[in-house]
């Protein structure tokens, strides 16, 4: 008996002993920057084949997108209740990282979609042309000779992320996520930024803090690393190989990223669905993107509930898989599907946004998901995400858009940040699971 006991307390010792050596979780404040495509009627006057050649500098979705808004804008510049303009809104979450020794501190994206990380470099040479509004100088940069810990490559590596596309040479040096430090990690130091046209989120953030599980395959980048999660996972450098995400519902809130553990005071209501292999079949370059990171689950339906006198709208979804993303603000469905939820809702243009108050009137969204085709329930206040106008007008979205499809691919949806934000989120490398939790705003 007291030799067990002995034992025990020698156990419990050496446990407590082990966890404060070992500095293996850590939680970050997650903001959340809304950019705005903003999409002047004017503009189509001068509009001219080289716009059209500029859009392509998008992500092949978001160029449909604005090329969609330039001609919804054209064309209500026309009609008599003619507006302005035409806004895009992208929502991200951002947060801070820093790379070197001493630490060099940057503001990062968190993206689950995302493996490769890039920083400005103190090199980068002022390329701006006359239709970019944006070039690394006006960013954080990245100074390796004032970091002991680089070590050079120079391999060179050119990326895309979001509409910027980036040009440079590979580095190594230490990077630091809150409290943990991931070494020898290999990065694009970028001496050219060019954002896309027309795009201004971009200069408030300088990374990107990947959080794919598996290396994600962006087709336009010569360079495939493993993410920072994937790195942290592999180095057994957690406590445990799971991290929490709690988005922040607008610009104003903030939200938590918690690496290596989860909230305790809410992990006993997650639900949790597994994840599936998705085969990465097919040329879609956006479908492989997102789902190459390995956050993939199955779906089964989608609904609306009772809306204006109709029954309520279920759309099955049968052998679909649903993609997970943060990096992505919108879901996003195939064409046939946001037409029938654009009719149900009785939402001419697609692009219009409402007066917040409004929200009242739109019915909940239930997503099912998994193999026991577990229910989830957004309620308006959560799938209808909060956004400022060029004018400070609160204003709400519906955030369904059209999938344009650029080649073959298994059947899916896009699960964007407007589903992430209406839960608290867990994601497990090692029992391969997301898992979901109702909250109240803190
Ligand atoms: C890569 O590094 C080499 C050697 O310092 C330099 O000459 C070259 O300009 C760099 N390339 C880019 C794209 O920064
Ligand atoms: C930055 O410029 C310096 C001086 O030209 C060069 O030695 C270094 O290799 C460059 N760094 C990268 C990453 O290209
Ligand atoms: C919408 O869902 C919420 C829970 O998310 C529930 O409280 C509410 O009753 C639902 N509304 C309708 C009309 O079903
Ligand atoms: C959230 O709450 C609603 C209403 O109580 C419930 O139907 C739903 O199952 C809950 N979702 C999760 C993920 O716990």
């Amino acid at each position: 008996m007291a030799a067990h006991y002995i034992l025990l307390m020698w156990l419990a010792f050496g446990a407590g002993l082990l966890q404060s050596v070992h500095c293996a979780q850590t939680s970050l404040p997650v903001r959340r920057i809304t950019g705005k495509f903003v999409f002047p009627a004017q503009r189509c006057d001068g509009r001219d084949e080289n716009d059209w050649k500029l859009f392509s500098k998008f992500h092949s979705n978001t160029q449909q997108v604005a090329s969609r808004a330039m001609e919804l804008g054209c064309h209500r510049r026309g009609d008599q209740h003619a507006t302005k303009y035409t806004v895009i809104y992208q929502v991200m979450y951002v947060t801070d990282i820093s790379i070197g020794t001493p630490p060099q501190p940057f503001r990062a994206i968190i993206d689950i979609t995302q493996s490769n990380l890039f920083v400005p470099s103190i090199n980068c040479t002022d390329r701006a042309q006359e239709w970019e509004v944006e070039n690394c100088l006006y960013h954080l940069m990245y100074d390796s000779v004032a970091s002991s810990t680089y070590q050079s490559n120079l391999t060179p590596a050119r990326l895309h992320y979001y509409g910027v596309y980036t040009w440079g040479n590979l580095s190594q040096d230490t990077v630091h996520i809150g409290d943990i430090s991931v070494e020898k990690h290999v990065f694009q130091e970028a001496t050219m930024w060019h954002p896309g046209y027309m795009i201004d989120w971009d200069e408030q953030y300088d990374s990107v803090l990947g959080l794919a599980r598996l290396r994600a395959r962006n087709t336009y980048d010569d360079f495939h690393d493993s993410s920072l999660l994937e790195k942290m996972g592999r180095q057994n450098t957690l406590d445990r190989n799971v991290f929490a995400i709690r988005h922040p519902r607008t610009d104003a809130d903030e939200g938590q990223l918690i690496l290596g553990g989860v909230d305790d005071s809410i992990t006993r209501s997650v639900v949790r669905l597994a994840l599936v292999d998705s085969p990465l079949d097919g040329d879609d370059s956006n479908f492989i993107a997102f789902a190459s990171a390995g956050w993939v689950v199955a779906a089964s339906s989608l609904a609306l509930g009772a809306y204006l006198d109709q029954d309520p709208l279920t759309i099955p979804l049968p052998n679909y898989i649903a993609v997970l993303t943060n990096g992505y603000g919108n879901m996003m469905l195939p064409q046939r599907m946001a037409d029938q939820i654009a009719e149900y809702l009785q939402w001419d243009d697609w692009l219009d946004d409402f007066p917040c108050e409004q929200r009242d009137r739109f019915p909940n969204l239930t997503i099912s998901l998994g193999p026991q085709q577990q229910a989830f329930v957004l309620s308006p206040w959560q799938y209808m995400p909060e956004v400022t106008d060029p004018e400070g007008h609160q204003r709400c979205l519906l955030p369904f858009d059209p999938m344009y499809q650029d080649g073959a691919h298994p059947d899916y949806i896009l699960l964007g940040g407007s589903f992430l934000a209406s839960f608290y989120t867990e994601f497990d490398l090692d029992q391969k699971t997301i898992g979901l939790a109702n909250y109240t705003r803190l």
